[in-house]
């Protein structure tokens, strides 16, 4: 093969030069898709709301060598959201290439449980910040001439549970939001995609998976017969970034062990 094929190839593979914002790093999933990017080469910010956590997480890339800093934000604030945006800005000198709305948040309740505050957390913290932060970003993401946004969905905005209706409908909605941006934002060079995980083993999780009943059900319903690791999720959603994925746009992909194509599963 010649050369010049092989390192085009390469390169398809690679983040090397690019800058990339994941909301949420310094814990479960956000973590590794941190880690992920930097290791492909990006050099990446994130935030968190708790500091001493956020530090610490800088502490050990610095040491492993990574390019990524980090800031305080708490997404589900509006102005604090417009800071973010604003540190990326300067930071990048203006261009993004890689945002991953990855901050998302559940509680476990009957409908008829959720009270007004609920909603609005929930709603905010699950949608609206997404939202806002890729209006925020667009600019940022237009100037670099190619630029993947990759929104973090779940399994419950793709099928159904009888528990947390709001984080459901919020997850849906980033369903819907990915696929109407990647037609208003091609003309800009923007791809959006959409990742849906099931369960993850993650701080996150570890709060509902404590629950023997419910991880039990989950496995027996998994047809690969386990719940997921972080990483298994972030290696995807550094796919979605890469040249490697550049004709794929608009989609989700449920990353679940096949628990969403699942009817029944024969002894
Ligand atoms: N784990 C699963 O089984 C699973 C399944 C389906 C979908 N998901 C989705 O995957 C995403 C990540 O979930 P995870 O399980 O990794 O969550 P996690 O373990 O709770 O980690 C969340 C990360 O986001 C940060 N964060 C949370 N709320 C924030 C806010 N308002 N502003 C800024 N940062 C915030 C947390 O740090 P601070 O607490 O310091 O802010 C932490 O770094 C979410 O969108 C979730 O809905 C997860």
């Amino acid at each position: 093969m010649a050369e010049g094929n092989t390192s085009s190839r390469s390169s398809k593979w690679s983040l090397k030069g690019t800058t990339a914002l994941v909301t949420g790093g310094s814990k479960g999933i956000g973590y590794d898709i941190v880690e992920q990017l930097a290791e492909l080469g990006a050099t990446v910010h994130t935030c968190a709301r708790n500091e001493a956590e956020l530090n610490e997480c800088l502490n050990q890339w610095v040491t492993k060598g990574y390019k990524i800093t980090g800031s305080v934000c708490d997404v589900a604030s509006r102005a604090q959201r417009e800071d973010l945006i604003a540190r990326v800005s300067s930071e990048f000198n203006g261009k993004l290439n890689i945002l991953v709305n990855n901050v998302g948040t559940n509680m476990q309740k009957q409908t008829l449980d959720f009270t007004e505050q609920d909603f609005s957390f929930l709603v905010n913290t699950n949608l609206e910040s997404a939202f806002h932060i890729s209006q925020l970003a667009h600019p940022l993401l237009k100037a670099s001439n190619n630029a993947s946004i990759v929104f973090m969905s779940s399994i419950g905005g793709v099928a159904s549970l009888n528990i947390g209706t709001i984080y459901s409908a919020a997850k849906g909605a980033i369903i819907q939001l990915t696929k109407n941006l990647a037609c208003e934002w091609a003309k800009d060079n923007i791809r959006t995609n959409c990742v849906a995980p099931g369960p993850i083993r993650t701080p996150l999780a570890a709060e509902h998976l404590k629950d023997e009943k419910l991880l039990d059900a989950f496995i027996e319903r998994t047809p690969l017969g386990r719940i997921g690791e972080p990483e298994e999720v972030s290696s995807l959603v550094a796919f979605l970034c890469l040249p490697a994925a550049s004709f794929i746009t608009g989609q989700t992909i449920c990353i679940d062990g096949g628990l969403t194509v699942n009817c029944l599963l024969l002894q």
